[in-house]
C-alpha cells in the first residue's frame, strides 16, 4: 500500500445502517474525517476512505451490511489504495472475524472507539496492517464534541447523544453487547451542544439513548440529574422550539416524566413506547420488566398528563413460544391502545443473546402470517388516527419544498407526523413554524394549506 498523496482532495465514502444512534455516529466519523482532511462524497466510487457502519439488530439489517462489503472486494480489487472501515455493532459483535472472512477489510471498529478512525487510517495509508478497535469502556466516549452544522441535510433538527449502551438485557437483544453497559453524558457536556447547535440556528433538539428513562441511574453523585431533571435542563434553554427524546423503556417511565408533558411547552407531545408484545407470558421471557396492565397504566398516565400525546411503538411477532392466544394479546393491544404507528418485526435469533437458546421457535410462515395481519390492521388504526386530524389547524415546522415543482410544501407536526401543504406566497425556511389547516389524511402524512 501505497502512502503518496494523490493530488485531488481526499474523499471519504459513509454507508450507514441501522438506529439514530448509528446515524449520530455516522454524523461524528464524518467530522472527524473532515477535521483530518476529507472531504465527505456521496459517490462510492470516488471515496479513498468507505465507512460501512453496522447494524446487528435482526438478521436482515446485519446482512444487508455484509453484502455491501462483499460488493466492495471488487472496488477494492480495482483501486488497491481504497481503505474499508466497518464500524457499528457488527463490528463490535464479530471484531477480528470480519477480517478474517474478508481479507479486504483494513479496519474494524467498535461504537465506542470511532474516535480513533482518523488516526487508525493514517496507520494503514503509511503502510500499517490495519487492525481491530473493539475495547470497551464506563466513560463516555466523546465528552465534549462539539458537531459541525453545515454537514446537516435538514439544518434546523438535531440528535445529541445523552448516553450510551444499555443495562436492560432482553433476551431478544444485541445492544447491550454491542453497546456495552449504560454510561450517561455529563450535563454540562450535553448543554455546551445544545447551546452550540441552538445558536447556530438548530430549532429541535432530539436527545438520543436506547433507555434514556434511566439517564443518570448509574451515576453515584447526590447531585446528578434524572432524565425529567434533565428535560427541564435542556427545555429551559432559549431558542429550543422542539425537544424530541427516543427511545424509551416502559418499566423506567416515571411519574415525574409524564408530568412533564404537562408541564414545559417546548416538548412535543410524541411518546415512543416500545411494547413488544401484549402477552404477559411473552413479556416475561424478553425479560421486559413490565407487565401488559402496568404498561396500559403508563400510556393512560401519558394521556393524562396530555391529552394530544401521539403514542407510537415497536412489536416483535413469533418470538420463541408466542402462541396464537399470545398473538391475540398484541392483536388486542392494538385495540386498547390505538397507536399513531407502530414499527414490527419477525422475531431474529442473534448471537449471545439468552432467546436465541430458547426452544419453541416459531416457524417462519407463521411468523410472516402473524406480521401480515399485524402490519394490515395496524395500518387501519393509523389511517383513523389520520383522520381524525382533518380540519384541525396545526402548528408545523418547515423543511422544504417538495422536489416536484408544484408548490407543495412540507414539514412535521408536533407528533412528528409529515405534512404536506400548499397555499405558499414567496419562500419558507427549514426550522420556521407555520399554522396548516388539515384537509386529508394519507397513511403516512397528512394534507393541508396554510391557514
Ligand atoms: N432500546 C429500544 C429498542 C432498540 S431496538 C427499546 O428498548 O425499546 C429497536 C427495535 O428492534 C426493538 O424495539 C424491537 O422491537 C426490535 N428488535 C430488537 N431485537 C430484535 C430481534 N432479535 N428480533 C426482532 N426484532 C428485534
Ligand atoms: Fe435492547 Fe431491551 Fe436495551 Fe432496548 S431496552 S436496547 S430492546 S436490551
Ligand atoms: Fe442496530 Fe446497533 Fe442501533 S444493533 S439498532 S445500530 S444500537
Amino acid at each position: 500500500m501505497s502512502g503518496k498523496q494523490t493530488p485531488r482532495p481526499r474523499q471519504a465514502y459513509i454507508e450507514t445502517f441501522g438506529c439514530q444512534m448509528n446515524e449520530r455516529d455516522s454524523e461524528i466519523m464524518g467530522q472527524l474525517l473532515s477535521q483530518a482532511d476529507y472531504t465527505i462524497t456521496s459517490e462510492l466510487h470516488r471515496a479513498d476512505v468507505v465507512v460501512v457502519n453496522t447494524c446487528s439488530i435482526r438478521g436482515k439489517a446485519q446482512q444487508k451490511a455484509m453484502s455491501l462489503l462483499g460488493r466492495l472486494k471488487l472496488a477494492k480489487k480495482k483501486r488497491p489504495g481504497l481503505i474499508i472501515a466497518v464500524t457499528g455493532c457488527v463490528a463490535q459483535q464479530e471484531g477480528a472475524a470480519i477480517r478474517e472472512r474478508m481479507g479486504h477489510v483494513d479496519l474494524v471498529i467498535g461504537p465506542q472507539n470511532l474516535q480513533r478512525l482518523p488516526e487508525l487510517i493514517r496507520q494503514v495509508k503509511s503502510g500499517g496492517p490495519g487492525g481491530v478497535a473493539i475495547e470497551q469502556s464506563n466513560t463516555f466516549n466523546l465528552p465534549a464534541f462539539i458537531p459541525e452544522l453545515e454537514s446537516s441535510a435538514l439544518p434546523h433538527k438535531r440528535f445529541v447523544t445523552i448516553m450510551q449502551g444499555c443495562n436492560n438485557f432482553c433476551t431478544y437483544c444485541v445492544v447491550p453487547y454491542t453497546r456495552g453497559r449504560e454510561v450517561s453524558r455529563a450535563p454540562a457536556d450535553i448543554l455546551a451542544e445544545v447551546r452550540h447547535l441552538v445558536a447556530g440556528g438548530v430549532k429541535e433538539i432530539t436527545l438520543l439513548g436506547q433507555n434514556v428513562n434511566s439517564y443518570g441511574m448509574e451515576r453515584q453523585e447526590r447531585d446528578f440529574p434524572n432524565f425529567p431533571d434533565l428535560l427541564r435542563l435542556v427545555a429551559a434553554e432559549p431558542g429550543i422550539v422542539r425537544l424530541r427524546f427516543t427511545t424509551s423503556n416502559p418499566k423506567d417511565l416515571s411519574p415525574e416524566l409524564m408530568r412533564c408533558f404537562a408541564e414545559l411547552a417546548n416538548l412535543c407531545p410524541h411518546f415512543h413506547l416500545p411494547v413488544q408484545s401484549g402477552s404477559d407470558v411473552v413479556l416475561k421471557r424478553m425479560n421486559r420488566k413490565y407487565s401488559r396492565a402496568e404498561y396500559l397504566e403508563k400510556v393512560a398516565g401519558l394521556r393524562a398528563a396530555r391529552p394530544d400525546i401521539a403514542i407510537t411503538t415497536d412489536l416483535i411477532v413469533g418470538f420463541p413460544g408466542e402462541s396464537e392466544a399470545d398473538f391475540e394479546a398484541t392483536m388486542a393491544l392494538l385495540e386498547e391502545v390505538r397507536y399513531h404507528g407502530a414499527f414490527s418485526f419477525k422475531y431474529s435469533d442473534r448471537p449471545k443473546t439468552v432467546s436465541a437458546g430458547f426452544a419453541d421457535k416459531v416457524e417462519e410462515s407463521v411468523k410472516a402470517a402473524r406480521l401480515n395481519r399485524l402490519q394490515a390492521r395496524q395500518q387501519e388504526i393509523t389511517m383513523a388516527r389520520h383522520q381524525e386530524d382533518i380540519g384541525k389547524v396545526m402548528a408545523v415546522m418547515v423543511e422544504g419544498e417538495s422536489r416536484d415543482g408544484d408548490g407543495q410544501w412540507s414539514g412535521r407536526s408536533d407528533t412528528n407526523l409529515v405534512v404536506n401543504f400548499s397555499g405558499v406566497v414567496g419562500t419558507l425556511k427549514p426550522g420556521e413554524m407555520v399554522q396548516v389547516r388539515v384537509e386529508a389524511a394519507c397513511q403516512n402524512s397528512l394534507r393541508g394549506t396554510l391557514s
